[in-house]
């Protein structure tokens, strides 16, 4: 079945190879981005079945701008792919409490604005399905030093996929937070090991095959600790 997709932060990186990866596969694909101008060029790079929308997950109005543009175009919402995120090296001693409310406002905030604003999209949809992009670093089963804000973002964003699970458990939404692994990309580095291929796999399969539950943390297709 077509569904309608958007991804957040999706003009380079991860978001943009999933949602090349959807175009695809024949999808709706609202490719995102705070930046107007790119959403365009990598929504025409990418092609067939994509929309570019300017999107900011930090700014209230663009939230609220780009749920009424998914309002008239579609009517409903099936799949929310919460891609955006930011980070910085410091650890938590190092860190001034601004740079970590920056890192918060995408990270923590963003889907929080997301999903308060796309939610009643996503109620129109037969089955609708929220992806929140994690990271092994927001794990507690992993948490080590460096990088506090985005590991508290990240911890706090796993918080989120489970309260909203659990929220939403007798609705038509299911709720999943995911890591890609280390990727190659502007926030990975060029030492990563891992493809953006590789990254965007389990967010398109989360998004797209039958049968998956809510309220899990995937990594390669399958579950993995909080
Ligand atoms: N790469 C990895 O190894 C890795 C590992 C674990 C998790 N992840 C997660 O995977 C996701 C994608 O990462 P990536 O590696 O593809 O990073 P990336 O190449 O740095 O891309 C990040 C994307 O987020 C966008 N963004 C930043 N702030 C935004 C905002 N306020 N509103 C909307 N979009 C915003 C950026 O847009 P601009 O171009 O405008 O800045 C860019 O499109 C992130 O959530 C990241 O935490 C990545």
């Amino acid at each position: 079945m077509k569904k309608v997709i958007l991804v957040t932060g999706a003009n380079r990186g991860i978001g943009k190879e999933i949602c090349k990866q959807l175009a695809v596969l024949d999808h709706d694909v609202i490719l995102t981005a705070r930046d107007e101008r790119k959403a365009k060029e990598s929504g025409e790079a990418i092609g067939l079945n994509c929309s570019p929308v300017q999107l900011d997950v930090s700014d209230e109005r663009s939230v609220k701008k780009a749920s009424r543009w998914v309002q008239e175009h579609y009517g409903r919402l099936d799949v929310l792919i919460n891609n955006a995120g930011i980070i910085a090296e410091k650890s938590l001693v190092e860190s001034d409490i601004d740079e970590i409310q920056k890192i918060m406002d995408v990270n923590f905030y963003g889907p929080i604005r997301m999903n308060k604003y796309f939610l009643p999209l996503l109620r129109e949809s037969a089955e609708a399905r929220i992806i929140n992009m994690s990271s092994g670093m927001g794990a507690y089963s992993n948490m080590k030093t460096g990088y506090a804000g985005y590991r508290l973002s990240k911890a706090g964003m796993n918080a989120q996929t489970i309260l909203l699970s659990k929220e939403l458990a007798d609705s038509n939404i299911s709720v999943n937070a995911m890591s890609p692994g280390w990727v190659k990309t502007d926030m990975g580095g060029q030492e990563a090991p891992r493809t953006v291929e590789q990254g965007a796999d389990t967010a398109v399969w989360l998004a797209t095959a039958d049968g998956i539950p809510s309220g899990g943390f995937y990594r390669d297709r399958e579950i993995i600790e909080w």
